[in-house]
């Protein structure tokens, strides 16, 4: 259905490797989003990742492994929970949270005493991981708060230009970061959904996910995240012709994000319209693309029609609104 990723020359893995060996910054493609790439063991890369990211110090960022086996060597105990989902899932998107080896440098796990790994599937995550041996620290490959890359032409150009390397491996299959499952405490909780459904985390656990009761640092839990800089504003399917008109009478130059539905009036035309698939697995790959490209016309507000309920919405609707947080009130205020 989507492209499939190129095949890369074992040269340029070669080069990226010794890139993340020498301290450098590399960005590469997950089956997720992009990642922002460096050596796990290696504090000064980590530092240097932080500052080109713009992100807080005490933000945990995620060590891609390359086999499941690695586990023991960031984790202090891997708990049969762990090997369980690692076999179901991995490598794919999910991020186990395990408490970490006493090794684990404080600038990877934010201070905490956890640390995330995650095994991608994508072709040059792996051949990357393969050939580099060791841990990946790599928080998605935007800056603090924006939209996550999903195709290397989203990269921000100036984050480009301050590392060392960009490995192009087409489009993200998925298209929405990682579901983050916490295993560090008494009951396995999901921190972070993503297209991992819970209930197939359920199954393969044999005991239903219990409630979150970590104080976390995942970034994803700010309000104001994965957003775009015009206003977003999310709308529920059954007004939305009514609110959309509404929209209509201020006028606002608006950009709309339809679930499945084409303009309905002549005077929509002016409206910059994109009809997202009603599928959530296709609506989340397009999601970031889709609200990056509304974005770029520069537009006094989003609408987003909401997609249904339902367990394969969970994590489009945790991004829409956290894309959207940022602007419930006050309405008119200017972009910063
Ligand atoms: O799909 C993904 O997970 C992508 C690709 C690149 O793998 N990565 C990603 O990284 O989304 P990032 O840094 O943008 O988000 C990782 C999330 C953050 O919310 C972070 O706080 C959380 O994982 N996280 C990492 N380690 C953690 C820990 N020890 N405890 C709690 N949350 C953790
Ligand atoms: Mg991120």
């Amino acid at each position: 259905m989507h492209p499939q990723p190129p095949v890369m020359p074992t040269q340029t893995i070669e080069t990226a490797s010794e890139t993340l060996k020498r301290g450098g910054l590399v960005v590469f493609p997950t089956e997720t989003v992009y990642g922002l790439g460096a050596d796990a063991a290696n504090p000064d890369a980590l530092a240097r990742l932080y500052s080109v990211k713009g992100r807080p110090t005490n933000h945990p960022v995620i060590v891609h492994i390359g086999d499941p086996a690695q586990m023991a060597q960031w984790a202090s105990a891997v708990p049969e929970a762990a090997h369980k989902l690692a076999e179901a899932f991995w490598p794919g998107p999910m991020t186990l949270i395990l408490t970490k080896a006493a090794h684990v440098s404080p600038a990877v796990t934010g201070g905490q005493e956890t640390v995330g790994l995650r095994m991608p599937d994508h072709p040059v995550a792996l051949a990357l991981l393969q050939a580099f041996g060791g841990g990946i620290a790599a928080p998605s490959a935007n800056r603090f708060g924006q939209l996550s890359p999903t195709r290397a032409s989203d990269l921000d150009p100036v984050l480009v230009q301050e590392i060392d390397m960009v490995l192009d491996g087409g489009p993200c299959q998925v298209g929405l970061e990682s579901t983050i499952i916490d295993l560090s405490g008494p009951h396995p909780a999901i921190l972070r959904p993503g297209m991992l459904l819970a209930e197939d985390i359920e199954a393969v656990l044999g005991q239903p996910l219990g409630e979150n009761k970590h104080e976390t640092r995942a970034p994803g839990d700010l309000p104001s995240h994965y957003a775009p800089r015009t206003p977003v504003r999310l709308v529920s399917g059954d007004t939305f012709s009514s609110t959309l008109k509404h929209w209509m009478t201020t006028g606002k130059r608006l950009c709309v994000l339809a679930l499945s539905r084409a303009p309905e009036s002549p005077e929509d035309t002016n409206i910059h319209w994109i009809s997202a698939p009603a599928d959530p697995d296709a609506y989340a790959y397009a999601l970031y693309a889709n609200l990056k490209k509304l974005d770029s016309f520069g537009g006094d507000l989003i609408l987003v029609e909401l997609p249904p309920q339902g367990s394969g919405w969970t994590a489009i609707h945790d991004r829409l609104k956290r894309a959207a947080a940022g602007f419930e009130i006050p309405e008119n205020a200017p972009r910063e």
